[in-house]
């Protein structure tokens, strides 16, 4: 008879666990960032193509209408915006513009159009 005895040395093995700084204190920012309608005038730019057309109205024949955003909640502007980055709102341009912004582009020009009233001067790059 043949008696098999398995001896295995248990081996402790040191664990070392490396904690890293933890990454939870940037995580939050996002939502706490503070927008500046001032750095976002070199932000801009590309929207003024669109949304700056005058009286927000593109009433050409087969020309799309553009959503005036000049003047709206700098929150509803925000939320939509991360809404077009998310996916959650389909329009594939706004959805490709608004993928490249980080929230701090977004507060800022949040904050920015926020500021537009329908007293505003004219403004160019509204
Ligand atoms: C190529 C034209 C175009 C450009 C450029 C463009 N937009 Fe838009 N934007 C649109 C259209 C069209 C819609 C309506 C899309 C839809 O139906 O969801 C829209 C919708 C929006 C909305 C939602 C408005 C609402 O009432 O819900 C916001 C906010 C917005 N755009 C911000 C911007 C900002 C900020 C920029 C510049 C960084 C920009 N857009 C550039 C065409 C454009």
């Amino acid at each position: 008879m043949k008696k098999l005895s398995i001896t295995q040395p248990s081996r402790l093995a040191a664990l070392t666990l490396s904690i890293g700084l933890s990454a939870a204190a940037f995580s939050t920012q996002a939502q706490e960032v503070k927008g500046s309608a001032a750095a976002a005038e070199s932000k801009v730019w590309l929207c003024t193509g669109c949304h700056a057309i005058p009286d927000y109205r593109a009433d050409y024949p087969l020309v799309y209408r553009v959503p005036k955003i000049g003047g709206q909640n700098a929150a509803y502007i925000y939320a939509a915006l991360e809404a077009y980055k998310s996916g959650e709102r389909k329009h594939p341009t706004m959805r490709s513009i608004a993928g490249s912004m980080s929230p701090k582009d977004m507060a800022d020009i949040s904050e920015y159009y926020a500021a537009q009233t329908a007293t505003s001067p004219i403004n160019p790059l509204k």
